[in-house]
């Protein structure tokens, strides 16, 4: 039996701030949806004394998240369109191609690789897209309800933007419904990222999760002069 060895070359996915701003999305989200939850259902008995508020400790850290979350959402949409590195913009050209999608729909069905034009496939891309979607809408229904419990600094700045968006949701329950509806979405969307993150570096054989750990992915290396 022979050894065969193969050769990889290292490329950078992936730059620090991307990555940074990758992982404080996760710690905000999973830190808003346990308190967010937390909120819309205060299971913890109140203590007597009137000064231990359970719920406004755990609604504190859920706007501390929260404000987080809207910094790396507009820090995000920035880098996304104005970034040097156009690594993701890249991926726009698979999205408007039928043949790309067709390709890899295919992967996802085992038949063959799916090679994209930059970090993403198109069905991923267009995935990630609605997340940033759905995120910025938390983040304007967040500042709305925001301003609503503070009403002084940035609360009272936001009142009046707040007040027209409330009327136009149709009230502030409805704000608040959604903003809890929309909460559902970040769930299911997490479960099926991670597994199609580790999924696709199985399936595929390169650095998928550690590509937005380490900012480098793997991949096999062609020697253009052996023509492999
Ligand atoms: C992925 C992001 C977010 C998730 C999953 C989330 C989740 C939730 C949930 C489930 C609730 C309870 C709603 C209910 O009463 O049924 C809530 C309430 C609230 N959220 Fe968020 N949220 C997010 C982002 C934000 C942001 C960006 C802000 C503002 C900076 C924010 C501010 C608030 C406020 C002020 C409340 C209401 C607190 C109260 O009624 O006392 N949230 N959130």
């Amino acid at each position: 039996m022979t050894k065969e060895t193969m050769l990889y070359t290292r490329d950078l996915i992936f730059s620090a701030i991307i990555r940074v701003c990758h992982w404080l999305r996760a710690l905000s989200i999973v830190a808003l949806v346990i308190t967010g939850f937390y909120i819309a259902w205060p299971f913890l008995v109140a203590p007597q004394s009137s000064d231990v508020l359970v719920q406004g400790w755990i609604r504190m850290a859920h706007e501390i998240f929260g404000f987080i979350l809207v910094a790396v959402t507009l820090a995000r949409a920035y880098l996304f369109f104005f970034s040097k590195n156009n690594i993701e913009r890249r991926s726009i050209k698979d999205v408007i191609s039928p043949k790309a999608w067709f390709t890899q729909l295919k992967a996802y069905l085992w038949m063959g690789k799916a090679p994209h034009s930059g970090a993403y496939g198109p069905l991923q891309f267009v995935t990630y897209m609605g997340i940033s979607v759905a995120a910025f809408f938390m983040c304007v229904t967040g500042l709305v309800l925001y301003a609503n419990v503070y009403h002084l600094g940035l609360g009272g700045l936001l009142w009046e933007p707040s007040a027209w968006i409330t009327q136009m949701m149709g009230g502030l329950a409805v704000v608040r419904l959604w903003h809890h509806y929309i909460t559902w979405v970040f769930i299911i969307f997490v479960l099926i990222h991670v597994y199609m993150a580790v999924w696709m570096g199985i399936r595929f054989k390169h650095n998928s999760v550690d590509s937005i750990v380490s900012g480098y992915d793997y991949h096999p290396h062609h020697d253009e002069h052996e023509g492999k």
